[in-house]
């Protein structure tokens, strides 16, 4: 059931108010049935508790090895009976067994037009270059970091006066929009992994739906 939406995070969880408010609204059609954090002081969880919704901190730092910390998270996520798993902002490398146990229910959001810029410091790395565009990208999540198969991109004009500041603020608007569209569309049925394919309405998507604001 993908409207059993499990949300991931670490830090602030800005994208997770996203997601929350859009519930709320009624634009995703889907319930957050609950939130894991490994960061026991992650921002992101006071605000899961402001929404009513159900929080469990697994702290890896507890967990002799990746394989016992994801076997707890695997028990949560069976205990809420999760249908689709967001990853926003949550910064711990899942193994390949993890990742390949949740295929096709398990995407996360990347501030960078992928397959551009995986990893760390997107924004210092797209101004060191000088690209003209920047923005984010939605995945479905596989064993590779930030290479699983492209749903949407939200796109935005680098300009000569931008700054590591005024970046960051733009790609996290861009991902408050596009983060729950794509929830939302995956919550409705519209969208499945098939392979390594994306399929919108039953078509493949030949490109990522890509969205400029
Ligand atoms: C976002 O920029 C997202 O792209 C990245 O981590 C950040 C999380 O921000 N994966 P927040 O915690 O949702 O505010």
């Amino acid at each position: 059931m993908t409207n059993r939406i499990v949300v991931l995070v670490s830090g602030n969880g800005s994208n997770l108010q996203a997601l929350i408010d859009s519930c709320q609204t009624g634009r995703i059609r889907a319930e957050i049935v609950g939130v894991i954090s490994n960061v026991p002081h992650a921002y992101a969880l006071e605000r899961a508790r402001l929404a009513n919704i159900p929080t469990q901190v697994i702290d890896h730092r507890k967990y002799p090895d990746r394989a016992a910390f994801e076997a707890e998270m695997s028990r949560v996520l069976q205990e809420w009976q999760v249908g689709l798993i967001v990853l926003a902002g949550f910064m711990r490398v899942l193994t390949p067994a993890f990742v390949n146990r949740f295929s096709g229910q398990m995407i996360n959001i990347h501030p960078s037009l992928l397959p551009a810029y995986r990893g760390l410091h997107t924004h210092a790395r797209v101004l060191a270059t000088g690209d003209k565009m920047h923005g984010c990208s939605i995945h479905f999540v596989t064993a590779e970091l930030d290479a699983g198969a492209i749903i949407a991109q939200a796109i935005t004009h680098v300009m000569p006066n931008d700054t590591l500041e005024t970046l960051t603020q733009e790609v996290q608007e861009l991902e408050h929009h596009l983060y729950p569209l794509v929830v939302a569309w995956i919550a409705a049925g519209r969208i499945a992994l098939l392979g390594n394919k994306v399929y919108l309405d039953g078509q493949e998507l030949q490109d990522p739906i890509r969205i400029c604001l």
